[in-house]
C-alpha cells in the first residue's frame, strides 16, 4: 500500500472515499464543510436526520452523494477536544470502513486532540490504515487481499505538511513492522519452524547491505555452553537456531540496543504437557521473536539512523524420549545451574542463554520480548503488556513510548523480595516460582542473567494475539518498540 501526505482541496479531490468528521452537534470540520457545500448541503441533511451514531468512532458511509467525492465516510467526534484514545478509536473505525475501497483520503487531521500534534495524528491514521488492510491469506487456496492501495492523509497547508508527512512515514513503518510480526505469528508451527525463522533472517540480510545475519546452530550453541537453551530444543526433531540480525544505521561507535525475542515456534509444554484445549494457540509462542523481526524489517525500510541487534532464540518445545524431565538440572551459559521443575516454563530457559549471549554486542540497553507467562494474562488481560526493568528510567521511557504509540505497557514489580521463590535444594535456582506472582517470578528468573547491562522485559502473553472469532497475531509490541527507538 502507498501512504501519502498531501495538501488537498476536498472539492476537487478524486479519492474513492473522503473521510470526514462530525462533532456531537453535527458540525463538520473545515474540509467537511467545504464538501457539504459542494454537494449542495446533502451531508448536513443526512446528519440532521440522525443517521450517524452518537458514540465517538461511529461511522456512516455515504455512497450516493452527488458531488466531487465518489464516497464519503462520516466519523463521529465528540463535543470538544478529543482524547488520544478517542482519536485512535476514530482512526481504527474509519480504516476498517474504507479497507474495501481502492483508495481513501483522511481529513481526521482537522480535529483537535489533547497533547497531540499533526505529526502524531498522521502517524496514528497511517498505522490504523496499515493494520486494517492486513489479512492472513498465505494458507488459503484462493486468496483475496484487501483492495486498499493508497491512503492519503490531508494537511491544511504547506507548513502542516512537513509534520503530517513525518507522521505518515513513521506510522507506515510501524504498520509494516506490525504486519511482518503478525504474518510470522499467524503462520502455523509446521511452516514457521526455527529453521524457517533463520531463513527469514538470512533473506533480510541478502536484501539490505546494512544488516547482517548470523545463525548459531546446535553444535555452536553447545560449544558456547548454552545448556539451558538446548534443554528445551533437545526434545524436538526441529533443529534450533540462535539468530542474530545486526542492523547498522547509526555511527560505528554507537552502542546498539539489543532486542531479544522468545521464538518457541510451538509450545506443547514438553513432558509437563499442556492440556489440549486451545493448544493450537501455542503456535503464537514465537510472537516475541516475530516482533523482533517486525522491528528489524521496519528499521531497514525506514533507513533508521540507529544501531540495533535483533536476537532470536528459536526452538520447539516437544515431549519425546530425548526431552528434558522435571527434576533435570542444566548449566546455563552464565555458569548458573537450573533445576527444571516444569518443562513448560521453557521460555525463560531459552531466553536466559540468549540474554547472556547478548552481552557480546556491548549493548546500550537490552530489551527482551516474550509470550512468557499465562499469569501475565491473568494479571493484565490483553490491553497491557507487562513491563519489568532493572532501571527505572528505562521503564519510564518504555511506558511513555507505549502511551504515545497506543500500544501500552504497565510497570510491574521486580523486587528482591520475590527472588527466594526461585530457591532450589539442588541447583542455583529452579525454573518456576510456584502459583503466586507467576509473571513476576519469571521476570526475576531472567533478571539473574542481565546484571551487566540496562535491561527491560516485556511479557506479551496477553497482548501478542487475540483469541476467539478474531483469533490472530496483533503485531504488538512493534509500535511501542519503534516509538522507543525512533520517537521523540
Ligand atoms: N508460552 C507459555 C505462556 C503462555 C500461556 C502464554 C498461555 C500465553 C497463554 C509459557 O511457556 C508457559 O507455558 N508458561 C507457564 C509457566 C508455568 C509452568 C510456571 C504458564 O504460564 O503456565
Ligand atoms: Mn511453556
Ligand atoms: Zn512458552
Amino acid at each position: 500500500m502507498q501512504f501519502t501526505a498531501k495538501v488537498t482541496d476536498i472539492s476537487k479531490q478524486r479519492s474513492a472515499c473522503a473521510i470526514i468528521t462530525a462533532d456531537a452537534k453535527n458540525r463538520l470540520s473545515n474540509s467537511g464543510d467545504a464538501l457539504d457545500k459542494a454537494c449542495g448541503g446533502a451531508i448536513g441533511k443526512i446528519l440532521k436526520r440522525g443517521d450517524l451514531g452518537r458514540k465517538v468512532g461511529s461511522t456512516l458511509l455515504l455512497n450516493q452523494v452527488e458531488g466531487p467525492a465518489e464516497r464519503v465516510l462520516l466519523v463521529r467526534a465528540n463535543d470538544g477536544v478529543l482524547s488520544q484514545a478517542e482519536f485512535r478509536k476514530m482512526a481504527k473505525a474509519s480504516a476498517e470502513a474504507v479497507k474495501g475501497f481502492k483508495d481513501a483520503t483522511s481529513y481526521l487531521t482537522e480535529v483537535e486532540v489533547t497533547d497531540a500534534d499533526n505529526r502524531w495524528q498522521a502517524q496514528q491514521l497511517a498505522l490504523a490504515a496499515g493494520l486494517a488492510t492486513y489479512k492472513f491469506t498465505r494458507c488459503l487456496s484462493e486468496a483475496t487481499a484487501n483492495p486498499l492501495k493508497k491512503f492519503t492523509v490531508h494537511a491544511a497547508d504547506r507548513k502542516q505538511l512537513t509534520a503530517v508527512k513525518r507522521g505518515v512515514e513513521f506510522g507506515e513503518g510501524q504498520a509494516l513492522g506490525s504486519n511482518v510480526a503478525r504474518e510470522l505469528g499467524n503462520l502455523p508451527g509446521n511452516i514457521c519452524t526455527p529453521q524457517y525463522l533463520a531463513g527469514q533472517a538470512r533473506e533480510l540480510a541478502k536484501k539490505h547491505t546494512n544488516l547482517t545475519t548470523t545463525v548459531l546452530d546446535e553444535k555452536k550453541m553447545q560449544s558456547l555452553g548454552m545448556g539451558a537453551f538446548l534443554s528445551v530444543s533437545k526434545g524436538s526433531d526441529e533443529p534450533p537456531a540462535m539468530i542474530a540480525m545486526q542492523y547498522k544505521g547509526g555511527k560505528a561507535k554507537d552502542k546498539p540496543v539489543v532486542l531479544v525475542g522468545k521464538g518457541i515456534t510451538f509450545d506443547t509444554g514438553g513432558i509437563s504437557l499442556k492440556p489440549g484445549m486451545a493448544m493450537d494457540e501455542m503456535k503464537f509462542d514465537m510472537c516475541g521473536a516475530a516482533s523482533v523481526f517486525g522491528v528489524m524489517n521496519a528499521l531497514v525500510e525506514m533507513d533508521a539512523p540507529i544501531n540495533v541487534v535483533g536476537l532470536v532464540a528459536a526452538a520447539e518445545n516437544m515431549p519425546s524420549g530425548r526431552a528434558s524431565k522435571p527434576g533435570d538440572i542444566v548449566t546455563s551459559m552464565s555458569g548458573q545451574t537450573i533445576e527444571i521443575l516444569n518443562t513448560d516454563a521453557e521460555g525463560r530457559l531459552v531466553l536466559c542463554d540468549a540474554l547472556t549471549y547478548a552481552a557480546k554486542f556491548k549493548p546500550a540497553t537490552v530489551i527482551d520480548v516474550a509470550t512468557l507467562t499465562g499469569a501475565c494474562v491473568i494479571a493484565l488481560g490483553s490491553h497491557a503488556t507487562g513491563l519489568y526493568a532493572n532501571k527505572d528510567k528505562l521503564a519510564k521511557s518504555l511506558i511513555a513510548a507505549g502511551e504515545r504509540a497506543g500500544d501500552r505497557a504497565w510497570h510491574m514489580p521486580l523486587w528482591d523480595e520475590y527472588q527466594p521463590m526461585l530457591d532450589s535444594n539442588f541447583a542455583d535456582m529452579q525454573n518456576i516460582g510456584g502459583r503466586e506472582a507467576g509473571s513476576v517470578t519469571a521476570a526475576c528468573f531472567l533478571s539473574r542473567f542481565t546484571r551487566d547491562y540496562d535491561w527491560a522485559h516485556l511479557d506479551i502473553a496477553g497482548s501478542a494475539w487475540n483469541s476467539g472469532a478474531a483469533k490472530g497475531a496483533t503485531g504488538r509490541p512493534v509500535p511501542l518498540l519503534l516509538e522507543y527507538l525512533l520517537g521523540k
